[in-house]
């Protein structure tokens, strides 16, 4: 039996924030449903879901913002000390990898986690078998295999573990994989009120992957690094097959400037493009969704031609282990609001599956801690080289075109080792990162014939 001081405190709780209409199926549901709401109410931080309801969006001001020009462009003449400091990190295992991968994937509407999804455009290898075999060849070829920290939702933490335990965690050593699930939010419809999906549950969804730093500090991920000597973090995304998540490079340019927040970035293709500029906000570099740009600003030119606003954000970033560990003592991360279509129990508790946004999902993001770092900084990356992203299920930004992104650098990198790839009609190669990292390592391992005529996966050297 529940008790009835329980359900007394919960309506007392919902009454102050005036959220009591939750309840309004209590009468009912049999104990097993009543013991669930009422579990779902005493998680809920009521006072935090009207502070963030009560504060204003977070907004840019246009009158503050100016393009950023410092960018370290590849091929300068610190280029060779940086990979040989990020070669050394990761000699000295002073790198770990985070991936996120708590989102809900609902534009590319598959069944199940992102990281289940088969990329691979011979092998059809999952997302997540991709990331792995990069961190396990990151140890062949540097002695030490860098800990990877995998941040699931709430939908996709069962299959996520599952998965990772039937194969054998790609090989990586398993007192190096910790698989950590991030917290939820509630949704609420355009008044602030609480959404309930049955009679018994509250809509409730993934935090955004803000939610990262409290996850990483809730489950001893940040103890787990200090014990192995990580002080670097590199944050990839889930959806990007080509994140390059142990580039020495990368980590040696972080370390030599002693950044604390480092992030990769690309050369937008078009002014109109919709992704996240890097700017400066009254001189603080940040990361500006292209909604928050004016028009005008964005087809600005500099005397050259080229885009004032150039630089967007492919999501590789790495962190400085302490200021992600400051990142997630703070309270004051600003939450965005997403207008969402979120199926909903109207006041007959039918569910209604809304053809509009009808409520407000609450989403923190990890890029807004840019502001926080000193210093920061950018380093240019080729686009098609690292960024193939797969949000929607077809046309830009698909499986397809991250497929074609694939096929593409691993061709060029044959071709780098004098490799003949046939063209008409075209073969699809692919090569997993247990053979090679890069072009020169295709060229060093490469020992077959000097012309490739039919389909072709390279795995095991
Ligand atoms: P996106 O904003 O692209 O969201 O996340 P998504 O959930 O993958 O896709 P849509 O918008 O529902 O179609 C960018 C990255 O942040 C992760 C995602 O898994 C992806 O790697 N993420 C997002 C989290 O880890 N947690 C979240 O709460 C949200």
């Amino acid at each position: 039996m529940l008790s009835a001081t329980g359900l007394a405190r919960a309506r007392a709780r919902l009454r102050r924030h005036g959220q009591e209409h939750v309840l309004r199926f209590f009468e009912e549901l049999d104990d097993d449903g009543r013991a669930r709401l009422l579990a779902q109410i005493e998680e809920l931080d009521l006072d935090w879901l009207d502070r963030v309801l009560a504060a204003e969006p977070p907004r840019v001001d246009p009158a503050d913002l100016t393009p950023c020009t410092e960018v370290i462009l590849p091929g300068g003449a610190d280029d060779a000390a940086a990979r040989r400091a990020g070669e050394e990190a990761l000699r000295r295992g002073r790198v770990g990898v985070l991936v996120v991968a708590g989102g809900q994937g609902t534009r590319l509407g598959f069944e199940g986690p992102k990281g289940l999804f088969p990329i691979g455009p011979v092998s059809g290898s999952t997302l997540f078998q991709i990331h792995a075999e990069r961190i396990v060849s990151t140890g062949r070829r540097y002695g030490v295999t860098p800990p990877l920290y995998l941040l699931t939702g709430d939908s996709g933490h069962k299959e996520a573990c599952e998965y990772f335990k039937k194969n054998n965690y790609f090989g990586i050593p398993r007192d190096r994989v910790q698989i950590l699930q991030q917290g939820l939010a509630p949704a609420v419809d355009f008044a602030g009120k609480l959404l309930l999906d049955a009679k018994d549950r509250l809509v409730l969804s993934p935090s955004g992957n803000g939610g990262l730093f409290l996850a990483l500090r809730r489950h001893g991920a940040f103890d787990h690094m200090a014990a192995l000597g990580v002080d670097a973090l590199s944050y990839i995304q889930v959806d990007n097959p080509l994140s390059a998540s142990t580039d020495p490079l990368f980590i040696g340019h972080h370390l030599l400037a002693q950044s604390e927040y480092s992030c990769k970035a690309i050369r937008k293709t078009a002014p109109l493009e919709r992704v996240g500029h890097y700017a400066l906000v009254r001189g603080r570099l940040r990361v500006v969704e292209y909604t928050e740009i004016p028009e005008a600003l964005v087809h600005e030119t500099t005397p050259q031609g080229t885009l004032r606003y150039l630089w967007a954000n492919p999501g590789l970033f790495i962190w400085d282990v302490a200021f992600a560990l400051a990142q997630s003592r703070r309270l004051d991360l600003p939450f965005h609001r997403a207008h969402k279509k979120i199926p909903y129990l109207d006041e007959q508790g039918e569910l209604v599956s809304p053809e509009e946004p009808c409520g407000v999902k609450l989403e923190s993001f990890a890029m807004d801690t840019l502001e926080a770092a000193h210093p920061a900084l950018l380093l240019a990356c080729e686009r098609d080289a690292e960024f193939a992203p797969v949000k929607n299920a077809e046309g830009a930004d698909s499986p397809d075109s991250a497929r074609r992104l694939m096929q593409g650098l691993h061709r060029a990198w044959l071709r780098l080792a004098g490799i003949a790839v046939r063209d008409k009609p075209p073969v699809r190669v692919e090569i997993s990162p247990l053979f090679a990292l890069d072009a020169e390592e295709v060229r060093a391992r490469w020992k077959g014939v000097r012309s490739i005529e039919q389909d072709l996966y390279l795995r095991e050297p």
